[in-house]
């Protein structure tokens, strides 16, 4: 049995944790990071899961950037506990993550990962979007939430900086919520 639940901020530690298990030493370096340094995540699209012992088995983020001032929803990280992977729940968090995304009205997402694992949730290759170097360009992957929604769309993601303020309320207030 696993529990799946908006991320709140009593559950931050336990999630770094978990992505410091899974990632190489120095995840923050990566550029996608550069992207979201003084920005808040997406309140009620970060996910967590935990086991029936409350344990944190895997969890999702996503940030807003912008292509060509265009709003753009940056999935990842994402991780499953080693000892959990390779049971679903990996395509669990992500499909459950777009799904939410849908509904909040986001169009189109993108994420840096291997092409091989992504492309089963529709993520393809983006052939003229630029994440700051240094990044593989063959691991630069959209999708599209709405037909079309990447058409055009096309140039360096930058960090949203946007409504920063407001966002970041709403991401405590639901940190705060019980
Ligand atoms: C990537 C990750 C989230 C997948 O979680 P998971 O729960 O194991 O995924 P699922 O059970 O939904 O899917 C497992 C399948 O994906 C495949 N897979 C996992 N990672 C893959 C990768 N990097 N490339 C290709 N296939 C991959 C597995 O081989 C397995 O294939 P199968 O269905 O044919 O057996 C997890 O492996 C993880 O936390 N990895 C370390 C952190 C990481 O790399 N995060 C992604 C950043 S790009």
């Amino acid at each position: 049995m696993y529990a799946l639940r908006p991320e709140r901020a009593v559950d931050t530690p336990e999630v770094e944790a978990l992505l410091d298990l899974c990632f190489a030493p120095g995840r923050t370096a990566l550029s996608s990071y550069r992207l979201r340094e003084g920005v808040p995540p997406v309140p009620g699209l970060c996910l967590v899961l935990r086991d029936s012992g409350e344990v944190v088995v895997g969890a999702i983020r996503f940030w807003p950037v912008h292509v060509a001032d265009e709003p753009v929803l940056l999935l990842g990280p994402v991780a499953v506990h080693p000892t959990a992977q390779g049971e679903g729940l990996g395509g669990l968090l992500i499909r459950e993550g777009l799904w939410r995304a849908e509904s909040q009205g986001w169009v189109r997402v993108m994420l840096v990962g291997d092409e091989p694992y992504y492309r089963r949730f529709g993520f393809r290759k983006l052939e003229h979007v630029q994440m700051p170097p240094p990044t593989n360009p063959e691991r630069v992957l959209g999708l599209e939430l709405e037909p079309g929604a990447w058409q055009g769309v096309e140039g360096a993601v930058t960090r949203d900086t946007s409504d920063n303020e407001a966002s970041g309320t709403a991401w405590r207030s639901i940190g705060s919520r019980g």
